[in-house]
């Protein structure tokens, strides 16, 4: 994170780097093994010390917990196996003391079936004002035995539940677009959007810096709730196809909205807030459109997190990011992983993890080079590969119970974190404690452990750490131009920040003529000069001149870098080649 200059404050979220926790597995203080807001807090002064900006909770509130706290049974609470609300106001106050920012993550596409508002709906009866806060609908058939439509749910099944009425006879529908128990929400209602109005002023008030927003392309639906012409391919995607249950117009206005309150708040006080969407739309076009000046601040951008380890994949989804946010006033966020996907170790492991490692780090480097705002999921900067041979007694994703046991997506990156030590728990869970971690971490996880990295200075973590502290201080990097560089092979992406930062990454199976003369500034892997081997990313100074004198530690107020004004992101499209 640049700050700018006292004349031009920079807006911090622009390039901010922020770390995603995901809380069940972080840390637990208790004992219970299960990650918590307490925990939290003890890992603040780590998160401070990788050198992130923010922190990303996800969702910690009252919850059922079918899909891990994605549904929401008190917009503002917690829910105590994570803690409490006076937990929450000292875990901001910490963050806040050490320079983070905290956002949290908030659900507004659909809540928990165990919500007060879902249980006035099944108490008060069709067509009462509790249910317009709901899809329901008559069934079809003739006494109603099918469902309204024929939309399929995203984790598998259909997208409507019939409900048992007072009289104990099968009743009206309801729509979900993930599990039965995370009914929608009717934004055409009113009362929705006033009650979520409420929700950001609370959290608002209790000083978070923004919000992750779950499904930003959702929330309205076609008002006449048709039949999607292609249900199967709504449901294999896994993300957002049917365009009758997603992208709305009328959703756009719900941004505006939020992004009001926003600035009422920033008015009051002078600090930004953030708004960041999990927008999944099919065009580029489309993604923009959320991000205009008066909607949200910025959407996360999957397409690098969907490519595979291949140049050109990677080539096309950068450029057309870019291309994408020119002109919206917005920045783009790189995500390579998050709580929903395989970790890149494994992803791009191809032949072996050893590979998959080397690549993930490249990765990693490249990203951090990108113009624009990144976010780290927790464990990726101890370059955890995925854990995929859980057994199937304790995976806890929907999407594997509700697609038949076929897809064992989401739990392999979600076992909590692995800290100290040589055996489970790994310091996440007090030693001796009588309860287990709540998924099992393989006994491999002791090479990854935190105090493991955090003295070998050739782990992950220094590569995160030295990425970002270099990030910090460089002007060249955050914001600004990114210009290709035409290389020789092909398998080498390369192109220049600002006045002459030059990154690059191999993507052959060889060593390569590194584009950039000298020793590397940081590289991903041993580098020598003049060479850069095979799936490895490396960053040099092309102007030695430009090189900082000084040591390049985050916030050094004696480093001129740290005070240098970047370019506005609508200026990254001017130095595009390719
Ligand atoms: C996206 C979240 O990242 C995912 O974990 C969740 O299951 C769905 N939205 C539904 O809320």
């Amino acid at each position: 994170m640049h700050t700018g200059t006292a004349a031009s404050p920079q807006h911090w979220w622009r390039d901010a780097v922020i770390y995603q926790v995901y809380v069940r597995s972080f840390l637990d203080s208790t004992g219970d093994g299960i990650g918590d807001l307490a925990g939290v807090r003890a890992g603040l002064p780590y998160l401070k010390k990788l050198g992130v900006d923010g922190i990303w909770l996800s969702p910690f509130y009252p919850s059922p917990h079918h899909d891990h706290g994605y549904d929401v049974a008190d917009y503002c609470g917690v829910d105590p196996v994570f803690g409490d609300l006076a937990e929450f106001d000292h875990l901001v106050a910490d963050a806040h003391r050490l320079g983070l920012k905290i956002l949290i993550d908030i659900v507004p596409n659909h809540c928990s079936s165990e919500h007060p508002w879902f249980r006035a709906a099944l108490e008060d009866g069709p067509r009462s004002a509790a249910r317009a806060r709901f899809h329901f609908a008559d069934g079809r058939g003739a006494h109603g035995e099918l469902p309204p439509n024929n939309w399929r749910a995203m984790f598998g099944g259909p997208a409507w539940s019939r409900v048992t009425e007072a009289d104990g006879e099968p009743g009206q529908w309801y729509l979900h677009l993930f599990t039965p128990e995370q009914p929608d929400l009717n934004w055409r209602e009113p009362a929705v959007g006033d009650s979520f109005d409420e929700v950001l002023r609370f959290w608002l008030d209790r000083g978070v810096d923004g919000f992750r927003i779950d499904v930003a392309a959702g929330l309205f639906k076609h008002p006449s709730l048709p039949d999607s012409p292609d249900p199967e391919a709504d449901e294999r995607a896994r993300d957002s196809v049917n365009p009758l249950a997603w992208n709305q117009p009328e959703v756009h206005q719900v941004w505006r909205d939020w992004r009001a309150v926003c600035e009422e708040y920033t008015a009051r006080d002078g600090l930004d807030r953030l708004l960041v969407g999990e927008v999944s739309v099919p065009t580029p076009r489309e993604h923009a459109e959320y991000v205009r000046p008066d909607e949200l601040h910025q959407a996360f951008f999957f397409d690098l997190l969907s490519a595979q380890w291949d140049v050109d994949a990677f080539r096309k989804a950068i450029s057309e990011a870019l291309t994408d946010i020119a002109g919206t006033g917005s920045t783009v966020t790189w995500v390579l992983n998050n709580h929903d996907q395989v970790r890149t170790v494994t992803r791009y492991a191809g032949e072996s993890t050893e590979v998959g490692t080397a690549r993930a780090r490249a990765a990693a480097l490249l990203m951090l080079a990108l113009p624009g705002a990144a976010y780290v999921y927790q464990g990726e900067e101890l370059g955890l590969p995925e854990v995929d041979d859980l057994p199937d007694e304790v995976l806890t994703d929907p999407i594997f119970r509700r697609t038949g046991s076929r897809l064992r997506i989401r739990d392999g990156c979600r076992v909590p974190l692995p800290w100290s030590g040589q055996a489970s728990p790994f310091g996440f869970t007090a030693a001796g404690s009588a309860a287990r971690p709540w998924l099992p971490q393989p006994e491999w996880f002791a090479q990854h452990a935190t105090d493991r990295a955090l003295t070998d200075t050739r782990s992950f973590w220094h590569l995160y750490r030295d990425g970002l502290a270099l990030r910090r201080s460089l002007p060249q990097l955050g914001e600004g131009t990114l210009r290709w560089l035409e290389t020789e092979p092909a398998q080498v992406l390369a192109f220049v920040r600002g006045d002459g930062l030059v990154c690059a990454v191999n993507f052959g199976l060889g060593s390569v003529p590194a584009p950039a003369a000298g020793a590397p500034l940081l590289a991903s892997g041993d580098c020598p000069p003049g060479i850069l081997p095979a799936s490895t990313a490396a960053w040099w100074i092309s102007d030695p001149a430009a090189t900082p004198d000084t040591p390049k530690t985050p916030g050094n107020p004696a480093n001129p870098a740290n005070s240098t004004d970047s370019t506005n992101s609508a200026d990254s499209s001017k130095g595009i080649t390719s």
